[in-house]
């Protein structure tokens, strides 16, 4: 189903985390398409395949938030993108980690470090590229404001982020 706009839930998930929550993810960065900067204006980091595909073990395909560490630099919020990218028509499943936070390099090769922590919605088609930066910019906000509950913030403290 191809949509455009619409409104949406600006918080999701519970107070609490419960399972399958959290997830663990790591790798070291791939190349993607590198549609993600130049025609979005949303870069991304690309999660290898093999972390990929565990990823699914536990998540539907769809769209996620949680917090992002590349090497042993600071922890942001992070959306990511798990499955087939439906407005592109991907042949190949991928994870793809939007770090919000404006950077002044690209960091492919380096080590990523994800805690997944809620799920915010299905990929979907658009009519255009707009509709779909729209709608990024959406899960942008949704997990800023779903992160914000103490519960998700711990999470921010992980040991699983290099200090
Ligand atoms: C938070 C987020 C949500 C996304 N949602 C969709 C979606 O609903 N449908 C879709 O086709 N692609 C979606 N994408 C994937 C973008 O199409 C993809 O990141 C972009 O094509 C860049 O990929 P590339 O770096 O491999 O070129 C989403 C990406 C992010 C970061």
């Amino acid at each position: 189903m191809v949509v455009t706009k619409h409104s949406r839930p600006l918080v999701v998930g519970g107070e609490q985390i419960e399972g399958p929550y959290p997830v663990y993810l790591q790798g070291h960065v791939q190349h993607g398409f590198g549609r993600g900067s130049k025609e979005l204006g949303i870069p991304t980091a690309n999660l290898p395949e093999d972390e990929v595909h565990r990823a699914c073990k536990n998540l539907k395909t769809g769209v996620y938030f949680g917090w992002a560490q590349v090497n042993d630099g600071p922890v942001y919020d992070m959306v990511m993108s798990l499955g087939w990218n439906p407005y592109y028509k991907n042949e190949k499943l991928s994870g793809e980690v939007h770090i919000c936070h404006e950077f002044d390099h690209d960091f492919y090769g380096e080590d990523l470090r994800v805690v997944v922590l809620g799920y915010i919605r299905p990929e979907r088609d658009y009519s255009s590229v707009d509709a779909l930066i729209y709608d990024i910019n959406v899960d942008i906000t949704v997990a800023k404001n779903s992160m914000s509950r103490s519960a998700y913030q711990k999470f921010k403290l992980s040991p699983f982020f290099r200090s």
